[in-house]
């Protein structure tokens, strides 16, 4: 497994796969690397001929700096894994190399900029657009890996794309979660074992909503005894939990059975704030 840490030493590389016509999958990740991480390796590895994977902990999308401090660091163990599965190589640049002088530029992407991520989390699409459009730059891929657990963080990666006319692919990979239903995440690291506990409720009361909305309860409802469950549970801090369309984060009040809609939450278990999200259709 090659380690690049410059766009110059990319380069080349990059050149050679062009000249051979071979297809090149990039999966953007932050570290800390999961099987969640893992799934987009996979599908990277068995869809396309080359696979990058670009480890970087991007500090303009934290919006707290404890936050940024606290994120986990396991570069070896990632590398490890990395190589184990089969990836040809692995993009490591330096905070100097990625943001050589603060950035000027602000990234708005609208109303996903305002709405659930985009309100509790001020700043963080602007952050994760203005990395993940560096990083397309400088890899230049056939195909990129993205996790369907960061739904808002797909539709901005999508408007991106769009906005931006980058001919690149976007695959998005369904979440993968622990034996008990909590979605993968590299924050589930830092939960005490009471929160780790608990947290499960997140995702069988998405469960518990979507089969009330399939069989006819109304979402106002659904929410309202999700909501009561959870309270009963002092450790939990909900941020918010809305039904939404799954590309352009309309928000629906009544649940409609003709359209595609998901439910996406955050919440507060003691200091970490966990998100999840289910498709209802
Ligand atoms: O999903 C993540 O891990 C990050 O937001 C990403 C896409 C790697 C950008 O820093």
């Amino acid at each position: 497994m090659k380690r690049i840490y410059t766009e110059a030493e990319w380069r080349p590389l990059w050149l050679g796969l062009v000249q051979e016509k071979k297809s090149l999958g990039f999966v953007p990740t932050m570290g800390a690397l999961h099987q969640g991480h893992m799934d987009l390796v996979e599908e990277s590895l068995s869809q396309t001929d080359y696979t990058l994977v670009s480890i970087f902990v991007n500090p303009t999308q934290f919006n707290s700096h404890e936050d940024f401090q606290n994120y986990p660091n396991t570069l070896e163990a990632d590398l490890a894994l990395l190589e184990a599965q089969g990836v040809d190589a692995v993009f490591l640049p330096s905070t100097e190399t990625l943001y050589p002088s603060p950035p000027q530029l602000s990234i708005d992407f609208g109303h996903l900029s305002r709405v659930l991520e985009g309100k509790f989390r001020p700043g963080h699409f602007h952050g994760v657009g203005l990395i993940v459009a560096k990083l397309f730059h400088i890899i230049r891929p056939t195909v990129a890996f993205f996790g369907q657990k960061d739904l808002q963080q797909v539709a901005v990666v999508r408007r991106l794309l769009h906005d931006l006319s980058f001919n690149i692919d976007l695959e998005v990979v369904t979440t993968r979660r622990e034996k008990d239903g909590l979605a993968m995440s590299s924050r589930n690291l830092r939960l005490d074992p009471q929160e780790r506990a608990v947290a499960p409720l997140l995702y069988s009361g998405m469960q518990e909503i979507k089969q009330h909305l399939l069989s006819g309860v109304s979402w106002k409802e659904a929410k309202a005894s999700f909501l009561r469950r959870l309270e009963s549970e002092k450790q939990f801090q909900m941020e918010y939990i809305a039904l939404v369309h799954p590309e352009t984060f309309e928000i629906f009040e009544i649940f409609s059975p003709l359209g595609s809609s998901s439910i996406c939450l955050a919440a507060y278990l003691g200091k970490i704030r966990l998100i999840d999200n289910l498709p209802i259709i």
